[in-house]
């Protein structure tokens, strides 16, 4: 069986961006594959240095996971810090790729370009990423768009590594959904939590409504383009069409129909949410960490046979 691989920062709560772009194609595909999903919680510390709200992140993050419909029975749900060949495994990768490779990539060079401090863990952040993707020898990790990039980084490393040591890894190939590659969010942009532009994935309905209310529409137009490009990951080209031209000008009703939209994907998974405990989903990312172990520590000590480190 192949491998699927991907990973979620604990920075926030999830938006629905999040879901069409990942998980939502995660759950898709893990009848078919053998699946790892990770909260990123290092990842998540180059930007967040709150402890009580990563904690609850966390936490809140593994439940999403569950409520989202991936089987913690199946699908093993860890944590990226429960496993510290992830970080191990990074350094050796570090010691691989240059610094002016590193300098391309997109996360550092838009913080640089806003004149934000760039600490060295968000620098070093797509080999920890490649670490956490090759450690299982990942066939297919699926992601949004801004995510390309990343996954280009991981076949580098894997290859300079192969190149230096002898084959070890295997290149791992992104999975991106044309229709939900970027999923917009209230204005327009990208949806992101930095953005504050986003539409919660477990918000209550009045969280979603006044989401939905927000979106900046241009009254010129035929249609409510940022409306339409959200509506894109729920419904067909054909059924929007007749939806819009329904309701041309009418704003409010086709709002109030993707609000609908939202609710009836959003409502049974907000239940089944409620229903999760924090001991259980403690308890299911201490037996993903478990089984993770597993995979991260026998493909550890290969590497450090292969590097010379192992006497
Ligand atoms: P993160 O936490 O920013 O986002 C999690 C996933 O959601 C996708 N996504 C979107 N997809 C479509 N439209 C959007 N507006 C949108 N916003 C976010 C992201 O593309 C991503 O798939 N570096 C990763 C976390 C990570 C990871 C990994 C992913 C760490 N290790 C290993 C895959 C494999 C990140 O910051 O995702």
């Amino acid at each position: 069986m192949q491998r699927m691989f991907t990973g979620l920062q604990p920075s926030g709560a999830l938006h629905i961006g999040n879901y069409f772009g990942a998980l939502k194609p995660f759950v898709e595909l893990s009848k078919e594959y053998e699946s790892f999903l990770m909260i990123a919680d290092y990842h998540a510390l180059t930007s967040l240095k709150e402890p009580a709200e990563l904690r609850a992140n966390i936490v809140n993050v593994a439940k999403d996971y569950v409520a989202a419909g991936i089987d913690p029975a199946k699908a093993v749900i860890f944590k990226q810090s429960d496993v510290p060949e992830h970080t191990e495994l990074a350094w050796v990768f570090e010691c691989l790729v240059t610094v002016p490779f590193l300098m391309q990539a997109h996360a550092y060079k838009d913080k640089v370009a806003k004149g934000l401090e760039a600490n060295a863990g968000l620098f070093a952040y797509p080999m920890l990423m490649a670490a956490d993707i090759l450690l299982y020898d990942t066939d297919v990790v699926p992601v949004g768009q801004d995510q390309r990039q990343h996954i280009e980084y991981a076949r580098e490393a894997a290859a300079k590594f192969n190149n230096a040591f002898g084959e070890t890894f295997q290149e791992p190939k992104e999975r991106i959904l044309e229709t939900v590659a970027v999923v917009p969010g209230t204005d327009g942009k990208k949806m992101s939590k930095s953005y504050g532009n986003t539409i919660p994935l477990f918000g209550t309905k009045d969280e979603i409504t006044k989401a939905v209310m927000s979106i900046v529409t241009d009254s010129d137009g035929e249609r409510p383009e940022n409306v339409h490009a959200i509506h894109r990951a729920f419904k067909t080209e054909s059924e929007l069409a007749s939806l819009y031209e329904a309701n041309t000008k009418n704003y409010k009703a086709i709002k109030e129909a993707l609000i609908e939209d939202i609710e009836s994907l959003t409502a049974p998974m907000r239940e089944k949410r409620d229903s999760i405990s924090d001991a259980d989903a403690k308890a299911i990312l201490q037996n993903g960490a478990e089984r993770a172990r597993v995979f991260a520590s026998a493909k550890m000590k290969h590497v450090r046979d292969k590097i010379g480190i192992s006497i």
